[in-house]
């Protein structure tokens, strides 16, 4: 599971201004749980994810991991967790089945567990037409599905996907998303940013609502219909905006 206690992360601009990208920030995954890490572009989920995967170092705070501290012990956690980063490039030359089958051994699991994990992620993610065809050759959502696989490749505990179906075809975002679940009912703590309130409806069993690298608000899907008194997706969003810059008047112009 995930726990985050306080994260912060500053970035200096170039005219030297400093802002927060993350700003204190607290929240909680458990195993079995699907948590959508949901904002605007800019909002900071990308910089939380890198956080939580030991590419960044926080400024203040911590998160635990299983059990290890992104601070204290770094390789434990990128041990314990898959990342889906946003531009994970994949070698043109090769084919799936070659570059997860490479990253399978880099995280020194045996040929037979890397045959038995290909074969099972290709069928739910259905991989098996281009498995053995050069990445070169791949549309977007192909390559994004190799990309998954090579990052849980290992079987990790925690799966953390940034924006795993951005820009892609409603059909093999369907598929991401439906494997995903299965990911969740087998014991997984996922964690996934996304700036669609509808794919985060879907799926996740909380939302950590996030905006200007702060905590708006947090909950399942009907608990923030229930306190925002709102039934559209986009309309929840802008109210805990508003509520966040101290207005009481709710308009979607905006946005
Ligand atoms: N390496 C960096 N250097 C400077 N500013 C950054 C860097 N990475 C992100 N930022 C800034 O931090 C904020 C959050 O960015 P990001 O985490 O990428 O948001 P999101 O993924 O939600 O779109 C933005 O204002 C962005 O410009
Ligand atoms: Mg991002």
């Amino acid at each position: 599971m995930i726990l985050v206690e306080r994260l912060c992360k500053n970035f200096l601009k170039k005219n030297g201004e400093e802002i927060k990208a993350i700003d204190e920030f607290s929240f909680t995954a458990d195993k079995g749980q699907i948590v959508s890490l949901l904002g605007v572009n800019g909002a900071g989920k990308t910089t939380m994810l890198r956080l939580l995967s030991t590419v960044l170092k926080p400024d203040a705070g911590d998160a635990v991991l299983e059990g290890h501290s992104i601070i204290k012990e770094p390789e434990k956690v990128r041990k314990s967790i898959g990342f889906l980063s946003g531009d994970t490039g994949l070698y043109g030359r090769l084919t799936p089945r070659e570059i997860i089958t490479y990253f399978g051994r880099l995280y020194d699991v045996t040929d037979n567990t890397i045959k038995r994990r290909i074969s099972e992620m290709a069928n739910l993610l259905d991989m098996n037409d281009f498995l053995d065809r050069k990445v070169d050759f791949l549309s977007t959502g192909m390559k994004q599905k190799v990309s998954i696989c090579r990052s849980i490749i290992h079987d990790p505990p925690i799966m953390i996907f940034d924006e795993p179906t951005s820009g892609l075809d409603i059909l093999t975002a369907r598929t991401i998303v439906s494997f995903i679940n299965r990911c969740r009912h087998d014991g997984k703590c996922i964690l996934f940013s996304t700036h669609i309130m509808r794919e985060a409806e879907r799926i996740a069993d909380k939302i950590e609502l996030i905006h200007q690298g702060k905590l708006l608000t947090e909950g399942s899907i009907d608990k923030l219909r229930e306190e925002s008194e709102h039934q559209d997706l986009d309309d929840i969003f802008v109210y805990y905006v508003n509520k966040f810059k101290g207005k009481t008047e709710v308009t979607a112009d905006e946005y």
